[in-house]
């Protein structure tokens, strides 16, 4: 390779971290401009990286409840970049349906003659974190080539242990982890990754390890894993409560609206919507010029129509199980969390796959995704 082409090749090398930079920066204005509250969760993460690596966390809890939106505010405003180092892998948008995809989500390349923590020291102080943990191309083809995972994680845990000699201490996240629950390599990817992350933490104090997952399924899953008993610990990101979700109306209402809203008007939105932030932002930035009943009916409407569908389709498919569908969701008329075992388990989890209802394994139980749902339930049965 002549000269020239090595410098092409580092300044798109530097070019495509460019534009994760950038792709980053669009994503925190896609969040709502400032983050609110949350204090007690961020605390209790900030409280575990403080310390040494000992377990892998699960961060769990219904769709939309701001998980993803958590870890962000703690990665990009809370964390003193001096201490740490971010490897932050984001698999929601990414299909992964072979070893390859997972590869190429875990790595990020590089062709010249440095050395990774080289890499990371000249890019990480314009980043909050890294997407990908960088590889010299050659090893990167080799590791390709061997279709194990264990060259994989010795090769990630010796840039890990050069992290830690520079005296920083690393931090992997990875958002939506169920995406690479089903997926096979030699036996489940999942379960070796399982036991490098108890490696990572519990037995080498090398890495801090969150994993986050709206899944609950999945959660259950992991919960119920023997490998894993005593070695992580689950932390609940739910909806809002009450009061926080009123705090919430007003903060944003101020910030968008440049008024605060009459408590008649938020106790209306909270019994629409409950604590969904996604549902309060959406409603703040309709009032700009739309009226709130108009607003909350719509949104109601939606809810009901897809719930309605919804059943159609499960009543063409199968009379049987149309009939134990209703039959539990009616149960939810009357209270909006119940026990899980309430419900059968073969009921139980088609509604939690199909997002209708969402499971909480540790506490043992189970309510509708949202107040939404809840509300198009007690509308429709
Ligand atoms: N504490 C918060 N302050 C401001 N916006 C929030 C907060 N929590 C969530 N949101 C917003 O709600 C939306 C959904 O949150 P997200 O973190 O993506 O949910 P999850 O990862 O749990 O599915 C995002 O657009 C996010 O900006
Ligand atoms: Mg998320």
């Amino acid at each position: 390779m002549t000269i020239i082409e090595i410098k092409i090749k580092f300044i798109k090398f530097f070019l495509v971290l460019e534009l994760d930079a950038s792709r980053f920066k669009l994503n925190k204005e896609v969040f709502f401009m400032k983050f609110f509250n949350r204090e007690k969760k961020i605390k209790e993460v900030l409280s575990i990286i403080e310390g040494d690596p000992n377990l892998v966390y699960f961060i769990y809890g219904p769709i939309n409840s701001g998980k993803t939106a958590l870890i962000n505010e703690i990665i990009n405003n809370r964390l003193d970049k001096d201490k740490y180092i971010v490897f932050y892998f984001d698999l929601r948008e990414i299909f992964i349906s072979k070893y390859d995809d997972f590869i190429e989500v875990l790595f990020e390349e590089y062709d010249d003659d440095k050395s990774p923590i080289e890499v990371i020291k000249a890019i990480i102080n314009d980043l909050p974190s890294l997407y990908g943990i960088p590889i010299p191309k050659n090893t990167l083809n080799e590791i390709f080539k061997k279709k194990t995972t264990k060259n994989v994680f010795r090769y990630i845990t010796n840039v890990l242990m050069d992290i830690k000699k520079e005296g920083k201490q690393p931090i992997i996240i990875i958002d939506e982890l169920q995406k690479i629950g089903d997926m096979k390599i030699n036996g489940f990817l999942i379960y070796e990754l399982f036991n490098y992350f108890v490696s990572l933490t519990k037995h080498k104090h090398l890495c801090h390890v969150f994993c986050l997952s709206s899944d609950s399924l999945f959660i259950e899953r992991v919960y119920n894993e023997a490998m894993l008993y005593g070695r992580c610990k689950y932390i609940l990101v739910d909806d809002f409560d009450r009061e926080t979700a009123l705090k919430f109306m007003d903060f944003l209402s101020e910030e968008i609206l440049n008024k605060k809203l009459p408590n008649n008007e938020k106790e209306l939105i909270y019994s629409y919507v409950g604590g969904k932030p996604v549902d309060i932002i959406y409603i703040i930035n309709e009032l700009r010029n739309k009226e709130l009943m108009n607003i909350l009916n719509f949104m109601l409407k939606e809810e009901t129509q897809k719930l309605k569908y919804f059943l159609e389709d499960v009543k063409e498919e199968d009379e049987e199980l149309y009939k134990k569908v209703v039959d539990a969701l009616k149960i939810f008329k009357e209270n909006y969390e119940i026990e899980d075992i309430t419900i059968p388990k073969k009921i139980r989890e088609f509604l939690v796959k199909r997002n209708i209802l969402f499971l909480n394994p540790i506490e043992g139980t189970l309510k509708p995704q949202s107040f939404l749902i809840w509300n198009a339930i007690k509308e429709i049965l």
